[in-house]
């Protein structure tokens, strides 16, 4: 058996074997991210977009561990960032620059000042405000060679994923609406400080259907064009986001080469290369989530294995009703392996935090599973650990990445000194 999965099925390099010696000398919960996996990945896409010009930049938010960006980085790929935060990490691993695109909705002045300070690439604006406060911090630093900006723009195209992944829609936060950029793009030439290089999109994460690429790729180039003819002749790229579906098991993945068939029209029209921002789709399936199961019980019918992570390691399931596949690694490492579940019997696979929906899987049939079970939950390399937090102050938990047999412990275990560090019982009082 392979736990950790490549998109197209059951190829991966870390085996019951491995992930075991992990639980044991690491301890649980703990996030296993396979190298190998997110090296085939990054090679079926870029492979896939192989006819048209283009880069691949790494959305990091799906997973900001610096030995994965620095993995990702070692391919070739760019980074997409969202948060000084993420510039601090992705400077970190070693991305010059140059290779970071900064998109989000909700830049403040101080995650704008750092990305002018550190040369980055592409800032996407997303609004006329951040427009306005971009060209005072570039001229106020005032270093000669103009900022090089991009457009996110909000196609009005409706992808099918969870309410909360869509973003491409009318009457959403995200992105300028399309009949705003024509005059944005115009006031973007007029300021000395500003270049205007790219226009963009991105519609969504988990996007399984290559329709949505086509409308927002056909409304790219129709928008280019209206560029060009506004007089804008500084554009060198276009982005078209992120957002490709991976497998979490029974749900359809977007093939490298559908997604690539929708978007390269745009290159070959446009004659600009493609960007592009992944992210679930090179870490997805790279990861799994190893938890052990701490107890068995019954309680109106129900039959619960609660484990000892739950939503505040991996919040999908409760957020999103995301469907992560759960599987039993192995089944005699511990305390009271007794209570077994029956064979064919449904388990709720519940955390222990102090929520109804803290849990990781319903209705799963887990044979064999209980306490001491060592447990693995598929698909979780992207926004699984990043979206982790210390609620019922639980440390957060350790990360592992596994390349050639071997494995390394990429972030340790948080501990409770962690959870109140700058914290203080006293209050130093200050007068207003
Ligand atoms: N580019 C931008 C501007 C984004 O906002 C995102 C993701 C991406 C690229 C990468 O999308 P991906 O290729 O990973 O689908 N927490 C949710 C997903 C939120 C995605 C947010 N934006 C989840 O767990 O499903």
């Amino acid at each position: 058996m392979r736990v950790v999965r490549a998109a197209s099925g059951d190829r991966g390099s870390v085996g019951q074997g491995l992930l075991t010696r992990i639980a044991a000398c690491v301890g649980t919960p703990v996030y296993v991210y396979d190298a190998e996996a997110i090296r085939r990945q990054y090679a079926a896409l870029t492979g896939a977009l192989a006819g048209v010009p283009h880069r691949v930049h790494y959305s990091v938010k799906a997973n900001a561990n610096l030995a994965v960006l620095a993995l990702i980085r070692s391919l070739g790929a760019g980074a997409d960032i969202v948060s000084g935060g993420e510039l601090a990490r992705v400077r970190r691993a070693g991305f010059a620059g140059q290779d970071i695109v900064f998109s989000g909705v909700g830049k403040t002045d101080r995650e704008l000042a750092a990305a002018l300070q550190a040369g980055v690439g592409l800032i996407n604006l997303e609004s006329e405000g951040e427009f306005e406060l971009l060209a005072r911090l570039a001229r106020e630093r005032g270093t000669g060679r103009p900022v090089s900006v991009g457009i996110r723009v909000n196609p009005d195209v409706t992808a099918d994923t969870h309410p909360y992944t869509q973003t491409g829609a009318a009457g959403m936060k995200f992105g300028v609406p399309l009949d705003q950029v024509v005059p944005l793009a115009q006031r973007i030439a007029a300021a000395a400080e500003l270049v205007l290089r790219s226009v963009g999109m991105h519609l969504g994460s988990q996007i399984s259907d290559p329709a949505p690429y086509r409308q927002g790729a056909a409304r790219l180039a129709e928008l280019v064009e209206a560029l060009r003819a506004a007089g804008i002749r500084t554009l060198a790229s276009v982005d078209v986001g992120g957002g490709l579906a991976i497998s979490y098991g029974t749900s359809p993945a977007l093939d490298a080469r559908t997604f690539a068939e929708a978007v390269s029209p745009l290159a070959r029209r446009t004659g600009l290369p493609l960007l592009v921002e992944p992210g679930r789709f090179l870490v997805g399936n790279a990861g799994c989530l190893l938890t052990r199961v701490l107890y068995r019980k019954r309680s109106g019918g129900r039959v619960f294995l609660v484990t000892d992570a739950g939503m505040n390691d991996l919040l999908r399931p409760s957020l999103y009703g995301a469907y992560h596949e759960i599987r039993v690694v192995d089944g005699d490492s511990g305390a009271g392996g007794a209570a077994v579940s029956a064979g064919g019997e449904l388990v709720d696979v519940v955390g222990p935090n102090c929520e109804s929906g803290d849990f990781l899987g319903l209705d799963r049939r887990l044979p064999g599973a209980g306490p001491g079970t060592l447990l693995a939950v598929l698909g979780a390399g992207a926004y699984g650990f990043g979206m982790s937090f210390p609620y019922n102050s639980r440390p957060r938990a350790a990360e592992v990445l596994v390349d050639g047999g071997r494995y390394a412990v990429v972030r340790d275990r948080e501990g409770v000194d962690d959870l109140m560090r700058g914290e203080s019982a006293q209050p130093v009082w200050r007068d207003p």
